[in-house]
């Protein structure tokens, strides 16, 4: 009855090792207590800011590559359109031991259409977010951070248009909160605002004229 006991136990660490490989209980660590920032390096000498978060407390299949893609896609973003590629990668220090890392991915706002939605979405304008994970060894809570903003359009020059970063987060958590599904996966999203991470106003912004109101929207994804 021990042996088999030990078994059990010795069953259960195996499977907690291979289940949770981030840190355990944890939403996401604040970037800037450990030499990080809450914005991105766009180049040109400023940055965007990481104005969502994806918590640590999501549904562990959420948080990866193929996860926040399909995730993505139920709140109506897609791959970028391929040939497409009009930014240049940006990078982020999540202050999590991993010093500056180029986005994992970048997603647009489909526009009805899985294919063809998001050479729209670069031609007339649209939102958009750069993803960047928080899985260094100094905070590994495997939160994603992300960058999202509204462009104008590509006869624009395809810059955020005034607001841009208020406006572009605040549609997409508008089409996050509550029951989404995309190809048989039913998620819930739960949001809650938080202050004090960065700064409102525009300091630091590689595009000084448009300010954001300092509002970080946490967003916590359950897969039903
Ligand atoms: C980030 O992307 C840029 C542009 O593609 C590339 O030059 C750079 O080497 C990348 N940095 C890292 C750390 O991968
Ligand atoms: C951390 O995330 C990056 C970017 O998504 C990925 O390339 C890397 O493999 C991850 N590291 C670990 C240890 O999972
Ligand atoms: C969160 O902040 C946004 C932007 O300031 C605001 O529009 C929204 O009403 C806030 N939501 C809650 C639940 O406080």
């Amino acid at each position: 009855m021990l042996g088999l006991q030990l078994i059990l136990a010795g069953f259960q660490a195996l499977s907690t090792l291979l289940v949770s490989n981030t840190d355990a209980g944890l939403a996401f660590y604040d970037p800037t207590k450990n030499g990080g920032f809450m914005l991105d390096n766009a180049g040109g000498g400023g940055g965007e800011p990481l104005n969502v978060i994806i918590s640590g407390l999501s549904s562990p299949a959420v948080l990866t590559d193929a996860g926040i893609l399909h995730y993505a896609q139920a709140i109506g973003f897609s791959f970028e359109c391929l040939g497409f590629h009009l930014g240049a990668p940006q990078s982020a220090n999540l202050g999590d031991g991993n010093g500056w890392v180029n986005q994992t991915i970048e997603l647009r706002y489909d526009f009805g259409d899985d294919d063809v939605g998001t050479c729209l979405e670069s031609l007339v304008g649209g939102n958009h977010f750069r993803v960047f994970r928080q899985n260094g060894t100094e905070a590994n809570s495997g939160a994603l951070f992300l960058a999202v903003s509204q462009e104008e359009d590509v006869w624009d020059g395809h810059t955020i248009i005034p607001d841009g970063y208020n406006v572009g987060r605040d549609l997409l958590v508008a089409a996050a909160v509550g029951h989404t599904s995309h190809d048989g996966v039913k998620y819930s999203t739960v949001a809650q605002n938080m202050t004090g991470l960065l700064a409102p106003g525009s300091t630091g912004l590689v595009n000084q004229g448009i300010a954001t109101d300092g509002v970080t929207v946490l967003l916590t994804v359950t897969i039903l």
